[in-house]
């Protein structure tokens, strides 16, 4: 659906389908440079990063592998704490792997910040970030994020993998809910 269909429970239209996909073509065509004669691994972070996945990877004119985790982060309320757990590993050893991480948004960047660090332990030989998103006034730590598509407002944004409670993941645009929704 688009955000047109759904404009009563939205409040502001941040990323338009066709702004994400005119990026991800320009960030597919900065990793193929990058990672020219190098086999590269494709992480993604479930389930969030499924679209960003799909489109992303599919710009890439070459071969690529592709794995997936899943992992939550547990705290008060709904904000990340920095304490991860993983709940899908990995089906790859990630020795001697040049690992590219694939994520819909980068908020504290806690999650990040954990997985990097957790990838490194396992012996990659590289590992960068790819995120469609980055909220920079809501960092509480730094994340080296190689390859970045929008930064946006410190809000709470749905839309193109992004869910409020499970919904609006199928929503082909980035948008912030109408306060409405959550009370
Ligand atoms: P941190 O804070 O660790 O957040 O960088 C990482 C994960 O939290 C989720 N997240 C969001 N999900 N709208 C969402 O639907 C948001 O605005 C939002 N901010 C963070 C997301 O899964 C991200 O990978
Ligand atoms: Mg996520």
């Amino acid at each position: 659906m688009r955000a047109t269909d759904i404009a009563d429970q939205l409040s502001t239209v941040l990323v338009t389908e066709e702004q994400i996909h005119a990026k991800l073509e320009e960030l597919a065509e900065q990793v193929a440079a990058d990672y020219d004669g190098s086999e590269l691994l494709l992480v993604g972070v479930l389930k969030g990063a499924v679209m960003v996945m799909a489109d992303f990877s599919r710009r890439l004119p070459r071969h690529i592998s592709m794995d997936w985790m899943a992992v939550s982060s547990y705290g008060a309320g709904t904000k990340s704490s920095g304490v991860v757990q993983i709940r899908k590993d990995l089906d790859t050893d990630l020795t001697g792997k040049h690992v590219l991480i694939v994520e819909d948004i980068i908020d504290s960047g806690l999650t990040l910040s954990w997985l990097l660090e957790n990838f490194a332990s396992r012996g990659a030989e590289s590992v960068e970030v790819l995120a469609l998103l980055r909220k920079p006034e809501a960092a509480k730590v730094e994340i080296d994020c190689r390859y970045v598509g929008f930064d946006i407002p410190n809000d709470f944004v749905v839309g193109y993998g992004l869910d409020y409670a499970e919904k609006y993941r199928n929503l082909r645009d980035v948008a912030v809910l109408a306060p409405h929704i959550y009370s």
